[in-house]
């Protein structure tokens, strides 16, 4: 399938079932910003969990935090973000549409990047097992030729990132002749820095209130009770504070669905290391970082390392995970080395000490901190989409069907067993509603009872329910039940006093955390 079309389906498939609506829908929705509906908000706890019992209750060196959104303005100040949290725009007089002028000279990069790869699946297909692709790379022509214009676009858009040099990123748009995507026009203003912070006051009367942001991270609300966390915690370095919560940016591009939002949710980590090792937790983080992810199931090959090319104000290495998303790999997750800029920042700003007293070296100093930071919509969508599957199913009278399945990890699964009585007579409802009763304490579970077995087990194969019971006049008989298994639609029958057993073996935390 193209991967436009998939990432459609995705998109469609998501509101039909209840997992994300546009946000005021009946007002026709507001750019870049959606709700988790029903299922949806399942699964985004579920990822939450994960995320933070491998990270709080798997490390006893790391404690949870959760602070307000709403900030001291000189915070803003001192991380940078007033001055620097910027994004470069462009737009085109023709098609009146405002561009990142970075990501349209990105893209253009990525459309050489394809002709190379087309060229060397090519070969690929031509020479087979004799394939030398380092030999090729070095020479082809026609490789040769797109490599060495990657190469002189690469040291000019790094520089002009560099220095901020907005006229160098114009320059680079006309001399490359990126054209509006849309449109195709070349008609394009100068480039301006847009700050992506949402401003709004404090107070009932405008006059003389304070201007507050929106956070456009939750680090910052980390670092800010950084002592408050040593001293009452009594945490010896290395430790780390680990926050989920909302952030908020206003995107100058804002599309991809729940891939770049207004309003987001992100789980970050910040590691305090004494200064000299942060190199060595920075490794540390990347690898346990990407275990985390595989640890899934959702396929080792749709993730890939990327170092950025230009770093923030604030690290000294950084590094996203990137996800094969429907629209390509795409970055889901950074781990930086932030150095001891934030702290001494807030020090400076602030006025007071935030130090660590090393009992060892007698000495006192600023941690230097290591970030690891994602977002939880974009794991969310990663899920999502490696999730979505369209299956034909061979019927035992030879004829053919098709299903919708979304092969979510069992433990993210939104709900986990659905509890379905083959008929709504005979007292099969009732018996449904105690196996429901006794199962509901553990597990999500959901009372289904509404047309066919078949449309039911549909349904849930839909939202991925690991787990669909059927009750039927057997089950008055024996106590036992028919399991249908969402991935292999297997059923076996199983005693009621086993089911617990069984789904719990599929769908607690443990079995992903002991993996870690
Ligand atoms: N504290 C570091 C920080 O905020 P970032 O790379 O700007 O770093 C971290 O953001 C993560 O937050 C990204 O990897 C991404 O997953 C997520 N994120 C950033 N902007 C987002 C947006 N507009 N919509 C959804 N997720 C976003």
């Amino acid at each position: 399938m193209a991967s436009e079309d998939l990432f459609k389906k995705i998109t469609a498939h998501a509101k039909e079932y209840g997992f994300i609506f546009p946000s005021s829908e009946i007002y026709d929705g507001l750019g870049a910003v959606y709700d988790y509906a029903q299922n949806g908000v399942e699964l985004k706890n579920n990822i939450k969990n994960y995320w933070w019992d491998a990270m709080v209750k798997m490390n006893e060196e790391i404690v949870g935090l959760d602070s307000a959104i709403f900030m001291h303005p000189t915070v803003w100040k001192a991380s940078g973000h007033l001055s620097a949290f910027n994004d470069p725009l462009i737009d085109n007089k023709d098609s009146k549409k405002r561009y990142r002028a970075d990501v349209l000279i990105e893209d253009f990069r990525a459309k050489i990047e394809a002709k190379i790869d087309k060229e060397i699946t090519k070969a690929k297909k031509r020479f087979g097992d004799s394939f030398d692709e380092e030999q090729f790379r070095a020479t082809n022509q026609r490789v040769l030729a797109n490599q060495k214009k990657i190469d002189e676009l690469n040291k000019r858009f790094v520089a002009a990132l560099e220095s901020n040099d907005l006229e160098e990123l114009k320059q680079i748009i006309l001399d490359y002749d990126i054209t509006d995507p849309v449109s195709g026009s070349r008609n394009w203003t100068d480039v301006r820095q847009f700050n992506l912070m949402f401003e709004t006051k404090l107070g009932s009367v405008s006059e003389g209130a304070n201007s507050i942001y929106l956070r456009p991270e939750t680090a910052q609300g980390i670092f800010v009770n950084y002592l408050n966390v040593q001293k009452t915690g009594r945490m010896k370095l290395p430790f780390g504070i680990a926050q989920i919560g909302k952030a908020f940016r206003n995107e100058i591009v804002a599309r991809q669905f729940i891939f770049r939002m207004r309003e987001f949710e992100q789980m970050e980590m910040q590691f305090f290391v004494k200064p000299g090792e942060e190199m060595k937790w920075y490794e540390h983080w990347k690898e346990t970082r990407i275990k985390w992810h595989k640890a899934l199931g959702l396929g080792d090959e749709k993730y890939r390392f990327h170092d950025h090319d230009k770093l923030a104000h604030y690290a000294n290495a950084a590094a996203d995970i990137e996800f094969q998303f429907p629209f390509g790999f795409k970055e889901l997750e950074g781990i930086h080395s932030r150095t001891d800029f934030d702290l001494s920042s807030h020090e400076k700003e602030s006025g007071k000490k935030i130090r660590y007293y090393d009992n060892e070296a007698g000495e006192s100093y600023v941690p230097y901190v290591v970030e690891t930071s994602i977002g939880l919509d974009r794991m969310f969508l990663a899920v999502l989409s490696a999730a979505y599957s369209e299956e034909t199913i061979k019927k035992d009278d030879g004829s053919t069907d098709s299903r919708v399945v979304l092969r979510i990890p069992p433990q993210l699964a939104p709900v986990k067993a659905a509890v379905l009585p083959l008929v709504r007579k005979d007292g099969l409802p009732e018996k449904a509603r105690e196996i429901m009763n006794s199962l509901k304490f553990d597990f999500n579970c959901q009372y289904d009872e509404k047309d066919s077995i078949g449309k039911r087990y549909r349904r849930h194969d839909a939202i991925g329910t690991p787990f669909c019971l059927t009750i039927d006049h057997q089950t008055l008989e024996d106590n036992t039940v028919t399991l249908r298994y969402r991935d292999s639609m297997k059923q076996d029958r199983v005693p009621v006093d086993r089911l617990s057993e069984i789904i719990d073996g599929l769908v607690n935390f443990k079995n992903l955390l002991k993996k870690l």
